[in-house]
């Protein structure tokens, strides 16, 4: 069997929406490195008492590399967990190109991203045709740098499904843009620490964004999804109108 650092996503907080594969890879690790800020301990509470739980979210980049690479090569079974979904605001290309020029593969599980837990909550369908057919996520400013051409003023002019991670610091501003384009009263779900026992979730208007985030203190691990899908509905798809053949369905 070849031998891999699985990178797997652990999903937004509730253990209960780990997958299957997750649980068994965890189930089985020898050395685990998860990312404790955002990840509860319940789901590090399912592995083996012997395996070894290292906390990174005080480690800087090399510090979690070096560990990685020493625990891999000591033949132990590693594994890396990231909250979400990977692929997400998750920064493991970085950490996958180190482990590469280790020549040591790589391998992602995916895991349930925020938002959808999010839009989960609300009953929530993103995209409802002829109102909307695209969610874009996405981030209002920070730290990272963020390319001109997907500046908050260029995403929204497409009015579609929006939904901004890392954002809760900037939401003033963010709320200012999004209002040159989509209605004030443009539903908004905001969710904080989502499916964590301490977590909720709330609809409000978009004109209200900025006052509401402001009373609750939200700083982080807060999502929001701008649509006009929300609370809007217009007509059914065409999926199981009995007029509209396809594959499966053919009169
Ligand atoms: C570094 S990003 C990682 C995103 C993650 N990979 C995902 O797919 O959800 C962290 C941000 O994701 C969002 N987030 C992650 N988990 C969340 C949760 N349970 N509730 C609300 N927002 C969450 C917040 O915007 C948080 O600041």
């Amino acid at each position: 069997m070849v031998r891999k650092i699985l990178f797997i996503g652990v999903g937004p907080g509730d253990p209960d929406l780990l997958t299957i594969k997750a649980m068994k890879e965890i189930k089985s690790s020898e050395v685990i490195f998860w990312a404790d800020s955002l990840i509860p301990e319940k789901i590090i509470n399912f592995a083996n008492k012997n395996s070894e739980k290292i906390r990174t979210s005080s480690l800087n980049l090399n510090e979690i590399m070096q560990k990685m690479i020493e625990k891999y090569k000591e033949g132990k079974k590693v594994i890396r967990l990231h909250d979400g979904d990977p692929c997400l605001f998750g920064a493991i290309t970085e950490q996958i190109e180190i482990l590469r020029q280790e020549n040591i593969r790589v391998e992602v599980i995916p895991g349930i991203s925020a938002f959808q837990v999010t839009a989960s909550y609300h009953q929530a369908e993103l995209t409802i045709p002829d109102i909307t057919q695209t969610i874009i996520l996405s981030r209002a400013g920070g730290r990272t740098g963020m390319p001109e051409r997907e500046s908050l003023k260029n995403l929204a002019q497409h009015k579609s499904s929006l939904c901004l991670y890392l954002s809760a610091r900037h939401i003033k501003e963010a709320e200012k843009t999004l209002l040159e384009f989509y209605s004030p009263n443009t539903k908004v779900i905001v969710g904080y620490r989502v499916s964590w026992e301490d977590g909720w979730t709330s609809l409000i208007n978009l004109k209200d964004m900025q006052k509401f985030s402001k009373e609750k203190k939200l700083i982080r691990t807060t999502i929001y999804i701008v649509s006009p899908a929300l609370g809007n509905f217009i007509k059914p798809s065409n999926l199981y109108d009995p007029n509209y053949n396809h594959l499966f369905r053919m009169s």
